[in-house]
């Protein structure tokens, strides 16, 4: 069997589609109210007909559980790692109190094997959101340790049978169909574009087939959890409309403002579909040569009357004040195709030999460092403008812990009409980009590229809102 982008559909048409059973809140609560999420080694096929690999999960299974709380409730998880290394659970996206942000190192201090942390935080606002571990996150989040993190509305919208989560993961397998052990932290991925894999999986299946009901309103949650893989996608085929992006609903839902869509590493997107009479649909990976499609929809039953769509408010977010702000530029530097030079490691020039070394590639304002770089400190409740330049010849997943922005302006390009609230945004090669946001929750904020091995490889920073 040869595993590549071209033979996916060849290899799609013949394997057996598997059924998505529906996510369900399956975590019971412990006496205390906590819900138990263990990190640990579990085995589970990735492929059609493959041998099982030996994958990362929560709860022995990736994805893991999918949480789901009302907004405003208080989310309680006792985190038991047993994995063999230290972790910790990070929750993106969500507005935390800086203490259950969950980044080893900066945060907390990583849970060592056999070790346990509770989580204790207040989910502010609605929406889609995961969570993930975040120590040494290219190499663990790339073996599975994941799950949907869904904050409901107070208010009733989609039920349960039209909600449907889908989280969407890139995996590199190897020639028999199990995951690629060995391909993990190549120089290669780590200056170019990430580690890219060949096969997709939805919510841990191999080309699910997802039953729909003609005329009725559903809301699709897709989540990005690929270490790098931007996803081409185009909805706009079945019409679909966008709800949220990351979490975030928009005042109306729109149609995609570009074709096709990309969703990258980390980010979300909800949306609208009303089926069709008697039209299945499928979503399609675009990039490769051929798309490949990685799930299917069964559209049953006739349209009965004309639907009523649940409304989603907006959350109540602060607006940035543009003209009292403060802007922090961000340069960014690094990786392959010639645009290496003056960078520093340590405070050390960064040269050829040394970048091999260290498997630093890419640098933020000339510096490529772990989070001992601080970037910014800004004052509670001070608007903050980052213009990010992208001086590189890759696009980057650019994610700001701990608050959402608005995409103030986008050089040479009009996607972000209507300045989207996000949490994680893509910056395309040579260009630059301005985001605002409120400081408003004080601590230190992690920001880096959700490419995760952009990010070990020295895309990654913090501020601190005091
Ligand atoms: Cu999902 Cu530091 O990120
Ligand atoms: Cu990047």
């Amino acid at each position: 069997m040869n595993l590549n982008r071209r033979n996916f559909c060849k290899l799609g048409a013949g394997a057996a589609a598997a059924a998505l059973a529906p996510y369900h809140f399956a975590l019971a609560q412990t006496e205390d109210g906590f819900l138990e999420i263990r990190a640990q080694k579990a085995e589970q096929s990735l492929y059609p007909n493959s041998p099982r690999s030996t994958i990362w999960t929560y709860n022995g299974t990736t994805p893991g559980p999918e949480i789901r709380v009302k907004q405003g409730e208080r989310v309680k998880v006792r985190f038991i790692n047993e994995l063999d290394e230290p972790s910790s659970i990070h929750w993106h996206g969500v507005r935390i109190e800086n203490a259950m942000d969950g980044v080893s190192g900066l945060t907390q201090n990583a849970v060592k094997p056999g070790e346990r942390f509770e989580y204790d935080f207040v989910a502010p606002d609605a929406g889609t959101y995961w969570y993930h571990a975040h120590n040494r996150s290219w190499n663990q989040v790339g073996r599975g340790p994941y799950g949907p993190l869904i904050v409901e509305e107070p208010y009733p919208t989609f039920d349960s049978e039209h909600d449907i989560t889908l989280v969407i993961d890139d995996w590199l397998l190897d020639q028999n169909g199990q995951f690629d052990e060995g391909s993990m932290g190549m120089m290669m991925d780590w200056s170019h574009a990430g580690r890219l894999g060949n096969w997709i999986t939805v919510n841990g299946k191999s080309m699910p087939e997802i039953d729909l009901r003609a005329g009725e309103p559903y809301r699709l949650r897709l989540i990005n959890v690929s270490n790098a893989r931007t996803l081409e996608l185009d909805p706009n085929r079945f019409e679909a409309k966008i709800l949220a992006f990351d979490g975030q609903p928009l005042p109306e839902p729109i149609s995609m403002p570009y074709e096709p869509y990309l969703l990258s590493s980390a980010q979300r997107v909800d949306l609208l579909v009303i089926p069709k009479e008697g039209q299945d649909f499928v979503l399609e990976e675009l990039s490769g040569n051929k798309p490949f499609p990685f799930a299917t929809f069964r559209v049953t039953g006739k349209v009965n009357g004309a639907p009523s769509v649940p409304v989603l408010k907006p959350n109540a977010l602060t607006e940035p004040d543009l003209n009292a702000a403060t802007t922090h530029r961000l340069h960014i530097t690094g990786g392959a195709m010639g645009r290496m030079g003056n960078m520093t490691y340590k405070g050390a020039p960064l040269g050829r030999q040394e970048m091999m070394q260290s498997m630093q590639f890419w640098a933020f304002n000339g510096v490529a460092n772990l989070p001992e770089q601080q970037f910014f400190t800004a004052k509670r409740g001070e608007t903050v403008i980052i213009e990010m330049i992208n001086d590189t010849a890759w696009p980057h997943a650019m994610h700001v812990h701990g608050h959402h922005f608005r995409i103030e302006e986008r050089e040479g390009s009009t996607i972000d009409e209507g300045r989207p609230w996000k949490d994680t945004f893509l910056i395309g090669p040579s260009q630059t980009t301005k985001i605002a946001f409120v400081a408003d929750n004080p601590g230190q904020w992690l920001l880096h590229c959700h490419m995760l091995e952009h990010a070990a490889a020295g895309m990654t920073t913090w501020f601190e809102v005091v």
